[in-house]
């Protein structure tokens, strides 16, 4: 039997998937499952990108690592942009199926999570015991390991550069820190390797895309729920906005102004 195109894909499971809990059924609940689960597809191939890209710098493969972050770049703009699709749905139709998601919010993805981590964005206790996200055993797993903040340095280190101690041997639980003798190093590189130039800007562009979602998110919950809590039990936009502007890698943010 030769593979068809739904065999390869298993249609029958993933268009299974989709199961609106309001009732009568209300029209936007199918654009809302479906435009989660994809945003799920998309965290799994960011997460699939990102393991590649900490094992490119791992073996001081910079090619390599920057055509992946081109990429990443782009689910990252695909990302943002299907956010507009979701702010067809106005805050009246969002209302008439809200209060059947009871306490499910994007709050709770554990992609989400895994993918803040990879970057070094780690909190500890979101992998631990009493989280509040309901699925933690593959976010233990990415707490231990180093970050791709972590990985960058130690391509750094092993092309020459006089990475400080600390940023070398890090807890590898704790959250990446912005590091002042770290800033000094990358003005230099910046001024005296123009293949490194690459991968920075490649980071930036990554980070960026990360903040812009974050604040397109902001905005789609403002227009869709104004001050309402949200649903995971947050104060809603005001404790969404506490993230924005929140770099990667804040110590090429860092270093611009004395470019
Ligand atoms: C009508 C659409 C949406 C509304 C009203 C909404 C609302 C919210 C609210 C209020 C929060 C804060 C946590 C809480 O629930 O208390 C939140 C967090 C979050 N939402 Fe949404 N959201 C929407 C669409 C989306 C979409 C399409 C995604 C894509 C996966 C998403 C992913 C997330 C993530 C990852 C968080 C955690 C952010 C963080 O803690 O930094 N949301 N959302």
């Amino acid at each position: 039997m030769p593979v068809t195109y739904p065999a390869y894909l298993h249609l029958d499971r993933l268009l299974d998937l989709q199961h609106p809990r309001s009732e009568p059924a209300e029209h936007d609940e199918m654009l809302f499952i479906v435009i989660h689960q994809v945003y799920e597809l998309w965290f799994k191939q960011l997460l699939h990108e990102t393991d590649k890209l900490r094992a490119d710098l791992g073996q001081g493969d910079l090619y390599g690592a920057v055509s992946v972050l081109k990429r990443m770049r782009m689910v990252m703009k695909t990302l943002v942009g299907q956010l507009d699709i979701l702010e067809t749905m106005t805050p009246l139709s969002f209302a008439s199926f809200r209060d059947r998601l009871d306490t499910a919010s994007g709050f709770q993805s554990s992609q989400f999570r895994e993918l803040e981590f990879a970057f070094g964005y780690k909190r500890a206790a979101l992998a631990r015991a009493g989280s509040p996200i309901p699925e933690t055993a593959a976010l233990a797993r990415r707490l231990g390991e180093p970050s791709v903040v972590d990985r960058l340095y130690d391509f750094l280190a092993r092309r020459g550069v006089p990475v400080p101690d600390e940023l070398l041997h890090p807890d590898p639980e704790a959250p990446s820190r912005p590091s002042e003798a770290m800033q000094e190093q990358l003005l230099q590189l910046y001024r005296t390797q123009p293949e490194l130039v690459f991968l920075f800007e490649a980071l930036l562009d990554f980070d960026e895309g990360i903040q812009e979602w974050r604040y397109r998110h902001v905005k789609l919950v403002e227009r869709t729920i104004g001050a309402k809590q949200g649903t995971g039990g947050s104060g809603g936009m005001e404790f969404l906005k506490q993230s924005l502007f929140k770099p990667i890698f804040a110590d090429l943010w860092a270093v611009r102004h004395r470019m």
